[in-house]
């Protein structure tokens, strides 16, 4: 798929792996709209970005979701791109928490992974329609392939994301061809997210430039960094790539 002349939404843009797919984006003429909750995040990423739209929006809150869809649409004049790059990640042990105490942290981590992604992807399909040649770009995780035991929620909503992004294609190719969907699955990267944990990270630059290229070959799961290993391990052993990411 062409790379330019697209008009992209990119949820979660103001830091890590979404900033950078917009700093890469922009670079190659296409106009982006990135989305967060902090408005003074928001603000220093277009400083760095420039030539920018943003949008404060909190994709916990479900009746925010419609209203992100029509503004993204109304300020880029069109959407041809969806990239559902936003999430977060909780770590936690059950037999450490008090079931009251989690649960909305539970609720708030599906809603973020994957019940926005999916209502928002919802919301964008009949816009997305109305362009020549579109796409929707989901960021899973290598931990959707071989979950760790210290993230239950983000591994199983990961695990989901992935499993959406297959049965959203199937769909698509049927019922609207000129949409794409794309799912990157990355490794550990080096973003807020994974700030004082974990070895031997991968830059956001890297994951932006690996998932476009991707795109444009199109190479509809297109697996980053180590995870091209992880996915051929969990082929053939897959006792062995859960052995490695259980404790990851
Ligand atoms: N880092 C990794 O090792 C890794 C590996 C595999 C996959 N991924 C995936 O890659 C994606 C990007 O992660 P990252 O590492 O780049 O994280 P990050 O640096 O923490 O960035 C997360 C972005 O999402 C936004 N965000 C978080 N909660 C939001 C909400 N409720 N509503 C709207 N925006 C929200 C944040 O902005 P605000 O805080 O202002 O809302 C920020 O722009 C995630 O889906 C993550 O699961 C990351």
């Amino acid at each position: 798929m062409k790379l330019s002349g697209h008009k992209i939404l990119i949820t979660g843009g103001s830091s890590g792996i979404g900033f950078e797919l917009a700093r890469s984006l922009i670079a190659r003429n296409n106009q982006v709209a990135i989305c967060g909750r902090d408005r003074q995040k928001l603000a220093n990423a277009r400083e760095l970005l420039g030539d920018v739209i943003t949008i404060q929006s909190d994709l916990a809150i479900a009746s925010q979701i419609p209203e992100l869809a029509q503004k993204a649409a109304q300020q880029l004049g069109g959407l041809s791109m969806l990239v559902n790059n936003a999430g977060i990640q909780r770590n936690f042990r059950f037999s450490q928490s008090e079931p009251t105490q989690i649960g909305a942290a539970i609720a708030e981590e599906i809603q973020v992974n994957l019940t926005a992604l999916i209502t928002l992807t919802a919301a964008c399909l009949p816009i997305l329609k109305q362009a020549e040649s579109a796409a929707v770009l989901n960021i899973s995780s290598g931990l959707a392939i071989a979950p760790k035991a210290s993230a239950p929620v983000y591994c199983a909503s990961k695990a989901a994301v992935h499993s959406f992004s297959q049965t959203l294609r199937y769909q698509l190719e049927d019922d609207m061809p000129t949409i794409k969907v794309f799912e990157a699955i990355p490794p550990l990267v080096d973003t807020q997210m994974t700030q004082g944990r974990g070895k031997g990270k991968i830059s956001p630059r890297q994951v932006a430039a690996e998932t476009l290229q991707g795109i444009e070959r199109d190479r509809y799961e297109i697996p980053i960094g180590k995870v091209k290993l992880l996915q051929l391990i969990h082929r053939f052993v897959p006792a062995i790539a859960a052995k490695i990411l259980r404790n990851s």
